[in-house]
């Protein structure tokens, strides 16, 4: 995957060449593709590209006339080997709203480690504990938590070293388009400043790095947007420079169209040149023929069923096929009409793993609904990992859950971006220092 990363303000030529080299220092398995100085009078710095500005379209000509360096921008843009990202030893970040843990996976795999996940479904936190033993976590209503003893929690867990991040996305059901019964005293519309106060209070009392906010693109709704301006004011005015995206986890290779919203959140102090550019990823969605052929078929959901009673993956059950509609002919490829039955094509990526009310989409061969297991593969969840909780709840974790690929994408760029630098090379134990105050 390419990683991009925008730093603005080289306010020197000197500092932007100490950037790139504290780049390769901190990732020297990274290879940088094309280091671009926007209306600089060349690129000399690129390691492998030709000169280039402006995206890469071409050369300066000789009549452009160069800006001052003070208002230079610059773009990396980086190929990497998975396995140097992933070796970090753990860069601790603060996870709210941890649901199943897909969003802290994507962290984990790129060298992050939740010190502290916060969630009040009790499956959720079942399902948390399953999955990352070394992470310790809450059942805590965060609507009713202050946000100054969620400091104490994490000081109680962690020791006064605070995380490097918060990462987390409060329930997106309020905001999504597809709720058509949104209400304007909704409880869950708090959980916004209540997210904001979070990450004041981890700033000023241990400080932070940097925050990840990701939700629904319904947030940027003309009717969210009071709420939404304010959510990024509140965290502007607590010292943090904010870039946003929506982006679509297909591009990070997963079988699935799925649009979120990414708010990234970069400590203007500590980083005063970075303005981090969220990453699009550059895959191809993968089809649901190539994520689910070669699939046994699931067991079929019934009372008292035992998890060791299933074979293949703890996962791999499905609702019984009671409606007609599965042997009457009637449900055809792709059909989306309403929300109940919707049938996969072979040949496209999966629709958005969101499924309310229990109405899982239809296998490509219109016999059954998925199963758990295959919602957690369109997902991009790993083999090993496991849901737990009743079948019902299992459903809303996975169409909750953020793509572990698209939580990875986002780690790495903000590792490699703020220069995160494991102190031990093989990766294991050891404090992680940032090497990010030595440039610039
Ligand atoms: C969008 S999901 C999070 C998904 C998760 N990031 C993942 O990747 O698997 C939102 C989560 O917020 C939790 N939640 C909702 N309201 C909450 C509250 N007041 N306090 C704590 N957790 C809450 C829900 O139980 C749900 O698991």
């Amino acid at each position: 995957m390419r990683l991009q990363i925008t730093m603005v303000k080289a306010a020197t030529e000197r500092v932007y060449t100490r950037r790139i080299g504290a780049l390769h220092k901190a990732a020297p398995g990274l290879q940088v593709q094309n280091a671009i100085r926007w209306g600089a009078p060349d690129c000399k710095v690129s390691s492998q590209g030709p000169r280039e500005r402006d995206q890469g379209q071409g050369p300066i000509s000789a009549g452009e006339t160069p800006i001052p360096w003070a208002e230079v921008l610059m773009r990396v843009e980086m190929t990497q080997p998975a396995q140097f990202l992933a070796a970090g030893d753990g860069w601790p970040v603060l996870s709210l709203f941890s649901g199943a843990g897909g969003f802290d996976l994507g962290f984990r795999s790129a060298g992050f480690l939740p010190g502290l996940a916060v969630d009040f479904e009790p499956a959720a936190v079942e399902t948390y504990k399953k999955n990352h033993p070394g992470t310790a976590v809450d059942l805590l209503d965060l609507s009713k938590t202050k946000p100054t003893d969620l400091v104490k929690r994490w000081k109680a867990v962690m020791g006064s070293k605070g995380p490097r991040g918060i990462i987390g996305g409060p329930p997106c059901q309020a905001f999504s388009i597809s709720n058509v019964h949104q209400r304007t005293g909704d409880p869950r519309y708090k959980l916004l400043p209540r997210y904001a106060g979070i990450i004041e209070a981890f700033a000023s009392e241990l400080g932070l790095d940097f925050f990840v906010f990701e939700n629904v693109p319904g947030l940027i709704q003309v009717r969210h947007q009071r709420r939404y301006k304010l959510f990024k004011a509140r965290c502007d005015a607590a010292g943090f420079r904010v870039s946003e995206k929506v982006v679509d986890a297909g591009n990070f290779g997963i079988p699935q169209h799925r649009r979120r919203l990414i708010i990234v959140g970069i400590n203007k102090k500590r980083f005063p040149d970075l303005k981090l550019e969220v990453p699009e990823g550059d895959e191809e969605p993968l089809t649901t023929r190539a994520a689910l052929t070669g699939m046994p078929e699931p067991t079929y959901a019934r009372k008292g069923l035992k998890a060791n009673e299933v074979p293949f993956h703890p996962n791999h059950v499905a609702m019984v096929p009671r409606s007609s509609k599965f042997t009457n002919g009637q449900l055809a490829p792709g059909d989306r009409r309403g929300r109940s039955f919707r049938v996969l094509e072979w040949d496209s990526p999966s629709y958005t793993v969101a499924y309310g009310h229990r109405e899982v989409h239809i296998h490509p061969d219109r016999h059954r609904r998925l199963s758990v297991y295959e919602a957690m593969v369109l997902q991009g969840f790993p083999e090993w990992y496991e849901l737990k909780g009743t079948l019902s709840q299992q459903i809303q974790l996975v169409s909750d859950a953020l793509p572990p690929p698209l939580g990875q994408g986002i780690a790495q760029t903000i590792s490699v971006a703020l220069c995160y630098k494991p102190e031990s090379a093989n990766g294991t134990g050891g404090r992680q220092e940032r090497v990010a105050n030595q440039v610039g």
